[in-house]
């Protein structure tokens, strides 16, 4: 994508929405709604990502949470901001987040709430403390038809395939925002004179390929034989020279990956053999951007979107990038 293609219209993302919707007769208004509580929560939480470390949101609440992580301050804050703008949205039904155990039912499943939210509110805490990029990730499901209400965990534990949204925001130099529908992908800037986020980039699409791989090397004694194999590779010279870029959050690394093109690895580790990084909220959302632009995202087995998830907060490995990296870090190593 050329970077100089990025110019701020003053294109809104809602107008971007309202005018999508329009090309699609049975759209009905009730998705840009429910976006709007996102967008307005990602607002609140890049104010409060500003003045981190001028108001006490930095450190650790001395809690941890499900997955045995210590959870930030900034984490809960952001948790609660996503929940309490989605519990003003009475087309959602439920919301599933990292930072919750269980599922939390804001309304009965029916033709009205047929929403369901899963998200990750704040990714790569451990890099709040240190002012390095960090980021909101989310997806959007429907309740499945004729499966009934109260079967909560059959409405969300379906395979990303069925996303109708999915979208992320990162918090850096500036806020940006990149979601899709299934209709393309297109990002937004955050203008805070206006309190709007900006149409920059419409349609993008990632690069076929690119000289950047993204990885924590320090488990490379953890990983699959093949991984290893294929870090080996990089390092050749008839590898033409490829560059190791790992900021630490998933959301800066995946953003950069698909604005310059590359591959991002998190594979199994002795530690972690279903691999550190969460499917519904983590994977799921970032495939399906990374497949609407022309990326590709597996397990190492299968795509990314066709996994049936068994567990709320269950893990996968995660290859995610330019189709023909992923594509070669297969030819390395499969499950
Ligand atoms: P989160 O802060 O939501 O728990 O996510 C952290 C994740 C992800 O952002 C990043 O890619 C990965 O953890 C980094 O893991 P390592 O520190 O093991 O490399
Ligand atoms: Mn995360
Ligand atoms: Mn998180």
């Amino acid at each position: 994508m050329d970077a100089s293609a990025a110019k701020p219209s003053i294109k809104t993302i809602q107008q971007h929405i309202l005018e999508r919707q329009r090309a699609h007769p049975n759209a009905t208004g009730e998705f840009s709604f429910l976006l709007s509580a996102i967008t307005l929560a990602t607002k609140i939480i890049a104010d409060y990502v500003r003045r981190a470390g001028l108001v006490d949101i930095l450190g650790t609440t001395g809690g941890i949470n499900v997955h045995g992580e210590v959870v930030q301050k900034l984490d809960v804050i952001a948790n609660e901001t996503i929940a309490g703008c989605l519990g003003y949205r009475d087309n959602v039904g439920i919301i599933v987040s990292e930072e919750d155990d269980e599922p939390r039912i804001l309304k009965e499943l029916d033709s009205r709430a047929q929403y369901i939210v899963l998200f990750d509110p704040l990714d790569g805490s451990s890099n709040i403390d240190v002012n390095v990029s960090i980021g909101t990730i989310f997806s959007i499901l429907q309740r499945r038809e004729g499966v009934d209400a109260g079967r909560v965990m059959d409405h969300i534990l379906q395979p990303g395939f069925r996303q109708v949204a999915a979208g992320y925001v990162i918090y850096s130099s500036s806020t940006v925002m990149t979601y899709t529908t299934g209709d393309g992908v297109h990002m937004f800037v955050l203008d805070p004179s206006i309190g709007a986020f900006r149409l920059t980039r419409e349609n993008i699409k990632i690069p076929k390929a690119g000289k950047t791989y993204s990885i924590n090397e320090a488990y490379r004694n953890q990983f699959p034989k093949g991984i290893q194999d294929y870090l080996d590779w990089v390092k050749l010279d008839e590898a033409g020279g490829y560059a190791l870029r790992y900021i630490g959050s998933l959301v800066a690394d995946f953003h950069r990956t698909m604005i310059q093109g590359g591959v991002f690895l998190y594979p199994p580790t002795k530690k972690a053999p279903e691999g550190k990084l969460r499917l519904l909220y983590e994977a799921n959302p970032l495939a399906f951007l990374v497949e609407q632009a022309g990326g590709a995202a597996t397990d190492g087995r299968e795509r990314i979107l066709d996994k049936v998830p068994t567990a709320l907060h269950e893990r996968t490995p995660l290859i995610i990038g330019s189709r023909d990296e992923v594509d070669r870090v297969l030819s390395y190593w499969s499950r």
